[in-house]
């Protein structure tokens, strides 16, 4: 698979064209225009009309998803609507294969099935697929969902509609389950993995500390609704100087040592301590690379 990197991922409103444009060079490893949540129901065919021919305006800066600048996605309205049918279609007759799409709402593997069969039909077997774990029947079905298709590279988790459906409120404790359930999944399909975006955009020390508790449990990053968040968030998903030469230091006492054992400041190192390092290195050389 291409090295590609999923700190953050900034969701611009379809209709804001302007704001995509802006937002490709912005440092975000993803932007995804939003003709879901972001665009009121009268403004469902305006904004799917206008974002299309921008998901693919090569004049706009970013990439389709390697090189330098931002990969592009497109987030369309869930498909077992007439917004989110007509949205496939029209991306299935505009002719070009949209890099990736994200998709909402998703409650089982035949969701997906019938996106990735779509795509199939249209000949576009690039386009890559970002699935929402945001339901109460997606949670259940996570891993299933997460495998249903070799196009999905991403999960996101889905906290406002998830917590709404539950009635559970959007704190962190409150969402523990659910999360950990997203990280099981993700990860056992070998998936990157990306948290809900902060709501509050003033809150920078906030959006460090979910962030920071995200990366803790095993998320690769955090969707933003704002530029000022990418800074931040793609911080915190980076392995710090400080992991990185830890990291090597471990690798190499493991290399050196033919026991499948070694002993680093007084700790034993063993093979998953050694996975979990090559994993930060393999994500700082994707960074030092410059790809996204
Ligand atoms: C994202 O779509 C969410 O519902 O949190
Ligand atoms: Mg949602």
């Amino acid at each position: 698979m291409e090295p590609t990197l999923r700190r953050s991922l900034l969701f611009t409103p379809g209709l804001r064209v302007d704001r995509f444009a802006k937002a490709l060079s912005g440092g975000a490893d993803m932007v995804c225009i939003d003709l879901e949540d972001g665009v009121a129901p009268d403004f469902k065919i305006e904004a799917r009309d206008k974002a299309i021919p921008a998901l693919f305006d090569s004049a706009l800066g970013g990439t389709g998803g390697t090189g330098s600048g931002a990969a592009r996605a497109m987030r369309i309205n869930p498909i077992k609507t007439q917004f989110g049918m007509r949205d496939m279609l029209a991306l299935c007759e505009f002719g070009t294969a949209p890099p990736a799409l994200l998709l909402p709402k998703i409650e089982s593997p035949e969701d997906v099935r019938w996106v990735a069969e779509l795509l199939d039909e249209a000949d576009y077997s690039k386009t890559r697929l970002m699935v929402i774990i945001e339901t109460g029947r997606a949670l259940e079905a996570a891993l299933d969902i997460a495998s249903a298709s070799p196009r999905i590279d991403t999960l996101l988790f889905g906290a406002a509609d998830l917590s709404a459906e539950l009635g559970s409120s959007l704190d962190w404790e409150a969402l523990h389950y659910a999360r950990g359930r997203a990280v099981h999944a993700a990860s056992s399909a070998g998936l990157d993995l990306i948290d809900v975006p902060s709501l509050d955009i003033k809150d920078e020390a906030g959006l460090r500390r979910e962030a920071r508790l995200a990366q803790r449990m095993g998320f690769t990053g955090k969707a933003a609704i704002h530029p000022v968040q990418i800074a931040p968030i793609n911080d915190v998903f980076s392995p710090s100087a400080e992991t990185i030469s830890i990291a090597r230091r471990v690798i190499e006492a493991y290399e050196a040592s033919d026991a499948g054992v070694a002993l680093l400041d007084g700790k034993v190192v063993e093979m998953p301590v050694v996975r979990a390092m090559r994993r930060a290195l393999a994500i700082a050389d994707k960074i030092a690379a410059g790809t996204s």
